[in-house]
């Protein structure tokens, strides 16, 4: 199980396993990983798992469909280059993440 680093707004570090096959979206909520909410649960319908990639193997890194690219045009906090949809993220490696101040 890869280890999964979410970084907050304020700066604090939490160390997550993602289970295999699991989202980074399903492993945050389950885990109670604050600042991803994953109110569709992982049907891109919500865009409240945004997330910041600070460092990942890119084979962790699907390419953007059209789906999550739309989505991430109506994010709380304004999208970046480094953004992604944490639902449509299953890491086999370690990644690190930044989590936005809100997704609300
Ligand atoms: S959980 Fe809703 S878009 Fe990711």
């Amino acid at each position: 199980m890869p280890i999964v680093t979410f970084t907050a707004d304020d700066g604090t570090d939490r160390e997550v396993d993602v289970p295999d096959g699991d989202s980074l979206m399903e492993t945050a909520v389950r885990q109670g990983v604050p600042g991803i909410v994953g109110e569709c649960g992982g049907a891109l319908a919500c865009a409240t798992c945004h997330v910041f990639v600070v460092d990942a193997d890119p084979a962790d890194l699907p390419a953007m469909d059209e789906m999550e690219d739309e989505m991430l045009w109506g994010t709380a906090v304004d999208r970046r280059d480094e953004s992604r949809l944490s639902c449509q993220l299953r890491p086999r490696r370690p990644m690190h993440v930044r989590t936005p101040e809100t997704q609300q």
